[in-house]
């Protein structure tokens, strides 16, 4: 664990703002100086015993004797350890942090990404101040004010206003020591088109809003425009160094501690619905950002909670979208929910015209997406022709087989049998039937399943494209400790079988064991049916297994309160860019 310097953790205190700091948990108000008084968010109470000295960075409650310094803070408030604190108020309050004895290509590059980071901290406070200062955004205020939005909300957010002028940016960030390429890569400047050499603001007479990564450290912006024709409507950071727009989860820093209380987190699609969300008390809410959920958002959000409410827009575009969010979660532990919104309206619209407890109740309402799903295909069914039927049934197979013996599973064949005019006995049996597994690319795969088998999965893609590919699987076979790589003995037996043999895996199997052979023939037939196989693919799979082996090694490691669990989380982290850079390569391929 990375141990930072005294020196450091002074500087961070010095430069923590209390009141903003607590102001995102509680309301304060001024009682004199250096003084102020809130609720008390570590207990329930109705009068404000809890008092906040900024001066000296101290919190106390008179209640329930709850006191200590910015860092007990957060650690308290979001369950973070003592460096998990410092590192992100060290972002927050744009502190370069220095470490105690560290490798110098380590600290190098670790320099390199806060001097980033605190470049774009910088940035989006010079954009927050100038949104409630300048003369010039004053039409951004109102346009914000007028959205509902309140401007203690606005400013937790750290949501700001880029002036027009085309160097504001680049005088104060090289006025502070940045270099030109700093400001390029952090996409803060770019460079002209018509004089070389010369660069401007990428950003200019636009809303701010700073996305930040979990800690709350500032990695790009999207900035929506203030006039006609100033396309496009959101500007948004370009991929880079720090900003990874598949990552990015909007109000993920302010969100995660509700969402890890409530257990669920609510997944909208704009900034504005987001801000919305939290002003109106449901402050674990995260936006997409327009785009449709990916993988590595789904993996942030399951380490938090258990349950997402995905409240995208009814239209068919936003149902599209919940299509490809079930995709991503496939196989993961993460519950899904969809709100029912009304055709047209978006979250932010919706609480500032009927509140937001209308907006708690549609909340409230959230249906399993199965539900959702079987309503889906039922909608779109012709219901009056027998092909139709026929059709509408083969589809929900494979969604109504997914379901657990349960209450839902009966409800969802008494909703299908009553639409499609069956009994409910005739769609149990062709449900129930075994024999069709649905076409590739029905809905199969998509409702939830348990991880375990998700895991099973993995190790049988593996194999499988072992065997499309002989002569690299040999290879990969051949380097892997198959013992550690895979979780069941009958894989493991498996591929020791075919790692000898990945020309021919059906020769000289063993005939004392009927389970290997029904499982490499198995693999032998998903091979050739795997269809366009590459080098990349068969990395790719390789590489989740290798994930899957450190989370399990880093379970272990935590369960015997073993000290080498950061090495095993940065091992996990650099297997996750490269994962990061096969799926990218392999995106472009097709
Ligand atoms: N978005 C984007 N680029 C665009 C359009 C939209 O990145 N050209 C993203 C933004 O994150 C936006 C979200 O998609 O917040 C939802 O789009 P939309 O509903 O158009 O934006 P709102 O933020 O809701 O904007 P408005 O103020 O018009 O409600
Ligand atoms: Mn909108």
């Amino acid at each position: 664990m990375t141990r930072y310097t005294d020196d450091s953790r002074d500087r961070v205190r010095d430069a923590v703002d209390m009141v903003s700091l607590v102001s995102a948990k509680t309301d304060l108000r001024r009682a004199g100086v250096d003084s102020y008084f809130g609720i008390c968010p570590f207990h329930e109470e109705r009068t404000a015993s809890f008092h906040v000295s900024p001066g000296k960075k101290l919190y106390h409650c008179f209640g329930c004797q709850a006191s200590g310094d910015p860092f007990d803070f957060v650690m308290q408030t979001e369950g973070l350890d003592f460096t998990g604190a410092l590192e992100a108020l060290a972002g927050r309050f744009g502190v370069q942090l220095e470490a105690e004895g560290e490798d110098p290509a380590a600290a190098q590059r670790r320099q390199r990404r806060e001097r980033l980071q605190s470049l774009l901290g910088r940035a989006a406070a010079y954009y927050a101040r100038y949104l409630w200062e300048a003369r010039e955004a004053g039409r951004a205020r109102e346009y914000l004010l007028g959205r509902g939005l309140d401007e203690p909300t606005l400013r937790q957010f750290r949501v700001g206003y880029a002036p027009s002028a085309w160097d504001r940016i680049l005088k104060a960030s090289r006025g502070s020591g940045f270099s030109d390429e700093e400001l390029l890569s952090v996409g803060l400047a770019v460079r002209s088109r018509s004089r070389p050499g010369q660069l401007y603001d990428a950003f200019r007479e636009r809303i701010m809003f700073p996305a930040a990564d979990a800690r709350g450290r500032v990695v790009g912006f999207g900035a929506r425009a203030m006039r006609e024709n100033q396309p496009p409507k959101y500007l948004n950071t370009a991929d880079g160094e720090l900003y990874h727009k598949r990552r990015q989860l909007f109000g993920i820093d302010l969100a995660r501690p509700a969402a890890a209380r409530a257990g669920r987190m609510i997944l909208v699609e704009g900034y504005t619905d987001v801000i919305a969300l939290h002003q109106a008390g449901l402050s674990n809410a995260v936006g997409i950002m327009g785009t449709s959920l990916t993988e590595e958002q789904v993996g942030e959000l399951e380490r938090v909670v258990g349950v997402l409410e995905l409240c995208l827009d009814a239209d068919a575009a936003g149902q599209d979208a919940m299509m490809r969010a079930a995709r991503a979660a496939a196989g993961r532990k993460l519950e899904l929910r969809v709100v029912p919104l009304p055709q047209g309206r978006d979250p932010a619209d919706l609480i500032q015209s009927e509140g937001a407890d209308a907006l708690r109740a549609l909340v409230e309402a959230s249906v399993p997406f199965v539900s959702f799903h079987v309503d889906r295909i039922l909608e779109r069914a012709d219901t009056r022709s027998a092909e139709g039927r026929d059709r509408a049934i083969s589809e929900l197979k494979p969604v109504i087989a997914e379901l657990a013996p349960s209450v839902l599973r009966e409800e969802m064949i008494r909703r299908v049998a009553g639409r499609l005019e069956l009994s409910e006995g005739m769609v149990e049996s062709v449900v129930a039937g075994r024999a069709d597994p649905g076409p590739k690319g029905s809905g199969a795969g998509i409702t939830k399943r348990g991880a375990l088998e998700h895991g099973v999965r993995a190790e049988r893609t593996f194999l499988t494209l072992c065997i499309a590919l002989p002569a690299e699987g040999a290879a990969e076979l051949a380097e892997a400790d198959l013992d550690e790589l895979l979780t069941s003995d009958a894989m493991r037996r498996a591929a020791r079988h075919i790692a000898e043999r990945t020309e021919a895996p059906l020769e000289s199997l063993p005939s004392d064991d009927e389970e290997l052979a029904r499982l490499v023939a198995d693999l032998v037939g998903r091979a050739g049916r795997a269809g366009v196989v590459s080098a990349q693919r068969l990395r790719h799979a390789r590489l989740v297994l290798e994930r899957a082996r450190l989370d399990r090694a880093i379970r272990r490691a935590r369960a015997q309160g073993r000290e080498d669990i950061p090495d095993l989380a940065r091992h996990r982290e650099e297997i996750l860019e490269e994962i990061r850079g096969v799926v990218a390569n392999l995106e472009r391929a097709v």
